[in-house]
């Protein structure tokens, strides 16, 4: 059994090497899909450190493997790499080298945390217990495509030694600095965009008569719809129908013949999750068509609601009060309604995912996706140790 002295003085020894890897990574952020450079950074330090490699899980997706001298069970733990299309307007010496892209959601910690974790237990292996497999993901940020966490999956990430548990993690401004938190159930909201056409007949506005206004016919989807969550769902429950774009029409003396509705919905389970989308479709369709026009819904589910497993839950919880202590550890009270990949882990084999806190005393945190994103290099250690210990103890089924 490694005690939690060692774990922090190793991390501690590692924290310079692990820092000046999150400032390499940080400067040479890269899309989602096309972390090149940052995979073959990664693939390289494993290799340094004598740790398996598995590569080609979609496109750039790797995967280290650490095998402990004693049996035990296979846990996975998840780092992003991807950054995001957006210039940094922080002052770093460290910042952004590429024009318009930026590391502004901590994923450069994330994956620097994942090679803190590599040097740590690949030191560890004749007291390990079972198996740990680091899962290095593209893409967690492209919804659009479906996110890099099922492709991983679907070209065998989770195979071979099979993966029994997984383990996530984020840095997160409102937990403070030192602590880490999560909670049972619902952690992260299921993510689900939409696009509604209407058609019409287009015609003269003089003449509404000869035409089909799609224009009104959309507005009473666009009112309908906000019926979904207020009528349609539990008020204990929790869910969210946004509509961000409506567009229709050229010209005031017009009647265009289509309108387009876009829209997100956020959801904390999957009964709700595939309800509301029966109801979009079911709401917008017959509303259109009580007003004689058509709506044609595009409705994706792209990232699943992210539901914490209660046993994996339990164990992770006492690994970080063990590690931080008691009063580092946060129970949080409610999910975020943020999406999150990790959720198709999640659902593929009993998951938590936690939250790093980087928030400091008398400050206001920056939130991620913001040109200023910035957190305190500190929060990786802890990040370090939280992995280090769940591996471990998990690994072990303590
Ligand atoms: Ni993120």
């Amino acid at each position: 059994m490694i005690d939690n002295a060692t774990i922090d003085s190793r991390v501690r020894d590692a924290l310079p090497w692990i820092i000046e890897n999150r400032r390499d990574i940080h400067r040479h952020p890269e899309k989602s899909g096309q972390e090149t450079r940052t995979s073959a950074l990664v693939e390289k330090h494993l290799r340094e450190l004598g740790v398996e490699v598995r590569t080609g899980y979609y496109n750039t997706g790797l995967a280290g493997i650490i095998r402990g001298a004693h049996p035990g069970r296979t846990v996975g733990l998840r780092f992003d790499m991807d950054a995001l299309e957006m210039q940094e307007l922080t002052t770093h010496e460290f910042k952004s080298t590429v024009p318009g892209m930026m590391h502004a959601c901590g994923h450069d910690g994330h994956t620097a945390m994942g090679l803190g974790v590599a040097r740590v237990l690949s030191g560890m292996r004749d007291e390990l217990h079972g198996t740990v497999k680091l899962v290095f993901q593209p893409a967690e940020e492209d919804a659009q495509s479906g996110g890099g966490a099922q492709y991983m999956i679907r070209d065998g990430v989770l195979k071979d030694p099979d993966v029994d548990l997984m383990l996530g993690m984020h840095l997160w401004p409102d937990l403070d600095l030192g602590t880490v938190g999560t909670k049972p159930g619902s952690m992260m909201a299921g993510s689900d965009p939409f696009i509604i056409t209407i058609k019409g007949k287009g015609g003269h506005a003089s003449m509404p008569h000869s035409a089909i206004d799609p224009i009104l016919a959309g507005s009473h989807v666009v009112t309908a719809l906000q019926s979904i969550v207020s009528r349609n769902i539990d008020p204990f429950e929790q869910a969210v129908v946004t509509v961000g774009v409506f567009q229709g029409g050229t010209r005031y003396n017009v009647i265009p013949e289509t309108a387009t509705i876009q829209g997100t919905v956020r959801t904390f389970n999957e009964e709700i999750r595939l309800k509301i989308r029966d109801r979009v479709i079911d709401v917008a369709t017959k509303t259109a068509a009580a007003l004689g026009a058509e709506a044609v819904v595009d409705y994706r589910l792209t990232y699943p609601p992210l539901i914490n497993d209660a046993g994996v839950y339990e164990a992770v919880k006492k690994s970080i009060q063990s590690v931080l202590g008691d009063e580092h550890y946060a129970e949080v009270a409610r999910p975020a309604p943020g999406g999150e990949d990790f959720a198709y882990f999640a659902n593929a084999v009993p998951s938590t995912y936690v939250w790093l806190g980087y928030r400091k005393p008398g400050e206001t945190p920056v939130q991620p996706h913001n040109p200023h994103y910035d957190f305190d290099e500190q929060a990786l250690g802890v990040g370090v140790r939280v992995f280090v210990r769940c591996a471990l103890d998990l690994a072990q089924g303590v």
